[in-house]
């Protein structure tokens, strides 16, 4: 594992940086003499042989979804196909509108397929259930029930004692971080401390796998990159697979041991990616080689060449030109 950055890219940074042409981050990495996204170190090689060994705990087969509008038909998902390991954490990353939350939901059993299949342990998926926990971007607590309440909810509802629910209840808050705010609202606590519920909540349940909805995705850039620590963490320590899904590409290059990335209309699998940054993750590794060699790869696949509207000339107009009676506001 190399966290040092090799004198060539540093070299390489330096003459880059001091260009005085104007460059975009991606062209300026695209320049650096990086290894292949598709290169692993031997322990990271070693690392997926071992993960693809281990029993599958959800699979997609040939997925599709379409939604019929008065506007038309809308084909969300096109056949999508795929598996996660056990206590693999997959991240799904794409442009905005690609199916994202549509695949995530029919996963949850939200919404159910136009054709195709969602096997969890080898049985098909109908409906919501508790072998699934959801973690959307939007706050999901019961307002009126503290946090050891809303976390002690879910375990009652299956059927254990108050007891038990209480005592299970406090080690998930444990878990997360929280023990100082079990007799608190939910609007007693900021935005990073309701997610760090919502997932205890989550995971109170005893799920096979974890979806996670852009749950990061209101948080501002500090909180967000402490609960990417704690959700490493708490993967570390427990028996749970994880499929998260992201837009943000350091976030899923972060966190994931494969990326599922899509592309739009339709939202179709356009690459797995492997990534190929030893674990465990830090944030340093953000400017290893093979950290950015994986962000461009997937830079180049959400963001193609020919469709980089930043990239075009910008037509300069005088504002003379346009008429002589615009006067300025003040
Ligand atoms: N309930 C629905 N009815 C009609 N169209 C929908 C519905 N849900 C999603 N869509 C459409 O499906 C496509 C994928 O949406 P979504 O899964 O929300 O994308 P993402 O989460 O990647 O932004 C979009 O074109 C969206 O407008
Ligand atoms: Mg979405």
């Amino acid at each position: 594992m190399s966290e040092s950055i090799p004198e060539a890219i540093l070299d390489k940074i330096s003459k880059t940086t001091s260009q005085l042409k104007p460059q975009t981050e991606s062209q300026a990495v695209s320049e650096l003499p990086l290894p292949s996204y598709l290169e692993q170190s031997d322990a990271v090689a070693k690392r997926f042989e071992k993960l693809k060994r281990r029993e599958v705990i959800l699979e997609v087969k040939g997925l599709n979804k379409q939604f019929d509008t008065p506007q038309g038909a809308v084909v969300a998902l096109k056949d999508i196909h795929f598996k996660t390991h056990r206590r693999e954490f997959v991240c799904v990353i794409g442009p905005s509108g690609c199916g994202k939350s549509t695949l995530i939901r029919t996963l949850a059993g939200l919404e159910s397929p136009s054709s195709g299949e969602v096997l969890l342990d080898g049985k098909p998926v109908f409906e919501p259930g508790p072998d699934r926990g959801m973690v959307f971007q939007g706050y999901t607590l019961f307002p009126w029930l503290t946090i050891k309440r809303n976390v002690m909810f879910g375990i009652e509802m299956q059927g254990a004692s108050r007891a038990t629910a209480e005592s299970e209840a406090l080690q998930w808050i444990d878990l997360v971080g929280l023990n100082d705010f079990i007799n608190a609202y939910p609007h007693q606590l900021s935005g990073g401390m309701k997610q760090r519920v919502a997932i205890a909540r989550a995971l109170a349940n005893k799920p096979r796998i974890l979806l996670m909805d852009e749950p990061f995705g209101a948080l501002d850039a500090q909180t967000r990159s402490k609960m990417q620590a704690n959700l490493l963490e708490i993967w570390r320590n427990i028996d749970i697979t994880i499929l998260f899904i992201t837009h943000d590409l350091d976030e899923a290059i972060y966190l994931a041991d494969r990326i599922l990335v899509l592309k739009a209309h339709p939202g179709e699998v356009n690459e797995l990616i492997e990534v190929s940054v030893p674990r465990p993750r830090s944030a340093q590794q953000s400017i290893s080689p093979e950290f950015l060699a994986t962000k461009l790869r997937l830079e180049e696949l959400i963001h193609p060449k020919d469709d980089d509207e930043d990239a075009l000339p910008l037509q300069m107009v005088r504002m003379s030109e346009v008429g002589d009676d615009v006067e300025a506001v003040e």
